[in-house]
């Protein structure tokens, strides 16, 4: 009786003591860990989730900071619905009002990138914050791609992990000055150059494209990016975009593109550093000729806007443009083949 017994235990419980335990134990366990994904969100089924994903709204964060407009565009819902997703969203995030403690502590995670000059740095509050957009804007040879090249140096210095992407509109990326500027760093320019991620944009279309890879890099190859450079963020704009007519689109799709650099600066905790020109001609580009193109767009989405001009001596003046909080001023230093050198 008792062998038989056990043979029972044996034979027929046993085998589905694995399967008991899996239907005891999984769902529960699921539970707890389980992450919403945008899949949660109101009237998001599969098809709407791909083409969500299509675009680059693959998470949570990503609807939460989109507009309905930018949603509607993206997937051709209805307004009602895109605000329901975007709600739902900030719901499930915990979004809206947070203590200034909490501001503080995101505050506490900005990396200040050097220029290299102490003087440049302490204008602008002792570097280049992640988490913003910095422009600079000034006349050809200024030192705006110079600078450009040396944060994407100076960003791996503080970060040995950290990976720049350089958006070229231009074609003036050089890889041998960022080695004479990683020697002058102290770090290995082969190591520097291949954390450096260059892609050349042909036009304006293109330009938008690159930037929103970059989310990709950052969510789907996990690669620490802790500074986008956009060399020159508006020229392409300008080249496309001619006449007075056609002024009202530019400016509306400039305005999607640098909304998408600020959510990338925001929600990654990465520098945006965009060079601009200013309008060397103002019979042809309207208006005053020291005045950065792109005109109040480009101006509410710039945390820290920085005039750079040619000084005496072959030196290079700052200029810090309305800051939120430190006060407008001037610095001088110069470009030299190791970097930037306080006077
Ligand atoms: P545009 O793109 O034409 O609007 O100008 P920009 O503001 O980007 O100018 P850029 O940063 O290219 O500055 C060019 C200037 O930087 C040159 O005229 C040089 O004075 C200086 N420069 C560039 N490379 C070096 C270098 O290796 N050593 C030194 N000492 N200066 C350099
Ligand atoms: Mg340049």
């Amino acid at each position: 009786m008792v062998l038989a017994k056990e043979k029972i235990i044996e034979n027929e419980i046993k085998p589905h003591v694995g399967r008991i335990k899996k239907m005891v134990d999984v769902p529960i366990e699921k539970k707890e860990k389980k992450v919403p994904t945008i899949m949660d969100l109101p009237g998001v089924g599969a098809a709407t989730a791909e083409k969500l994903e299509s675009v680059g709204y693959s998470d949570l964060m990503s609807i939460a900071v989109a507009s309905p407009g930018e949603l509607i565009n993206a997937v051709g819902i209805a307004e009602a619905q895109a605000r329901k997703m975007i709600n739902a969203a900030r719901g499930m995030l915990e979004m809206g009002f947070e203590s200034g403690v909490d501001v503080l502590k995101r505050r506490e995670k900005v990396i200040k990138i050097k220029s290299g000059s102490k003087a440049f740095d302490d204008l602008i509050g002792g570097g280049f914050e992640t988490g913003s957009i910095t422009e600079c804007f000034g006349e050809f040879g200024s030192g705006k791609t110079q600078l450009a090249h040396i944060l994407a140096v100076n960003v791996q210095k503080q970060d040995p992990n950290a990976i720049a992407v350089y958006i070229d509109t231009e074609n003036t990326f050089r890889p041998d000055r960022i080695k004479q500027l990683a020697e002058g760093a102290g770090l290995s320019p082969e190591k520097v150059l291949k954390n450096i991620m260059v892609a050349k944009a042909y036009n304006s279309d293109h330009q938008m494209l690159l930037a929103e890879k970059v989310e990709d890099l950052i969510k789907k190859q996990g690669m620490n990016v802790r500074l986008v450079v956009v060399d020159s963020l508006t020229a392409h704009f300008r080249a496309e975009f001619i006449g007075r007519g056609t002024l009202a689109e530019r400016q509306q799709k400039l305005n999607k593109h640098v909304h998408a650099l600020l959510k990338l600066a925001d929600v990654n905790n990465l520098l945006v550093y965009v060079t601009n020109q200013v309008s060397a001609d103002p019979a042809a580009f309207f208006g005053d000729p020291t005045k950065p193109i792109g005109g109040h767009i480009v101006a509410h989405a710039s945390t820290f806007r920085i005039y750079l001009r040619k000084g005496k001596k072959g030196s290079r003046v700052a200029k810090l443009i309305d800051s939120p909080n430190m006060q407008d001023g001037e610095c001088s230093f110069y470009v030299e083949t190791n970097g930037l050198r306080d006077i």
